[in-house]
């Protein structure tokens, strides 16, 4: 019988090609929520891929973990932030293995596109994860970015609702700060090109 493809093997395959998928860049909603969070906190980057928001973070100052089940993924995030003269802590896992050990100050994620039930339990537990006053903060593809070919999964299982988030975060101990869907223009190496359906959440730990 054929044996299904690991989550961590199926993204090795994106990212054992030459350059980066996502670009050297952070995503710039995350990027421009960095001055929510307390200096030299401890963050933790869930799906991080090749590390571009890990590299920007650390080169803040912040105590950064990125965690991704592909071992191709973190092998680059580490050589990218060799290059850029940063360091962090990888964590190599499937989520579904996931179990916290420590809080963080922020949880960040750009585009990690679960299906339920992992996609409640990952989130629920982050925000067990988050310290008081702490805030996750994500980017990801709205359902209705299916038509479009800037970026993103087509399988509808795995993108987003505006109701699916809210229903994540009503049922967890934080206050939603921000649930929209925006229309964004997203230049973000060769994966995400051009205008994008994104649903942008910030919620805070009670
Ligand atoms: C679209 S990529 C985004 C990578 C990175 N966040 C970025 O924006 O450049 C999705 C990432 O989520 C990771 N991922 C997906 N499902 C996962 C799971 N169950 N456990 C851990 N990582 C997962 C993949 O390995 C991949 O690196």
């Amino acid at each position: 019988m054929k044996q299904e493809k690991s989550i961590g093997a199926l993204w090795d395959d994106k990212f054992s090609r030459e350059g980066y998928f996502y670009g050297f860049e952070p995503n710039a909603f995350i990027a421009s929520k960095t001055d929510l969070l307390a200096p030299k906190g401890e963050i933790l980057c869930l799906g991080e891929g090749e590390g571009r928001n890990a590299v920007y973070l650390a080169s803040k100052g912040f105590n950064v973990t990125a965690l991704d089940a592909s071992p191709i993924g973190m092998t680059k995030a580490l050589m990218m932030a060799t290059n850029k003269g940063v360091s962090f802590k990888t964590e190599l896992l499937d989520l579904e293995q996931w179990q916290p050990t420590q809080s963080y100050d922020a949880i960040l994620t750009s585009y990690l596109h679960l299906e339920d039930p992992l996609r409640t339990q990952a989130f629920q537990q982050a925000i067990q994860a988050l310290k008081t006053d702490g805030y996750f903060i994500g980017e990801l593809f709205s359902i209705n970015q299916i038509p479009r070919d800037s970026g993103g999964p087509k399988k509808p299982e795995l993108l987003y609702t505006l109701a699916s988030l809210e229903s994540i975060f009503s049922n967890a101990a934080c206050e939603i700060i921000h649930l929209q869907e925006e229309d964004v223009l997203l230049d973000e190496g060769d994966g995400h090109q051009g205008q994008a359906l994104v649903i942008r959440v910030i919620v805070k730990k009670r």
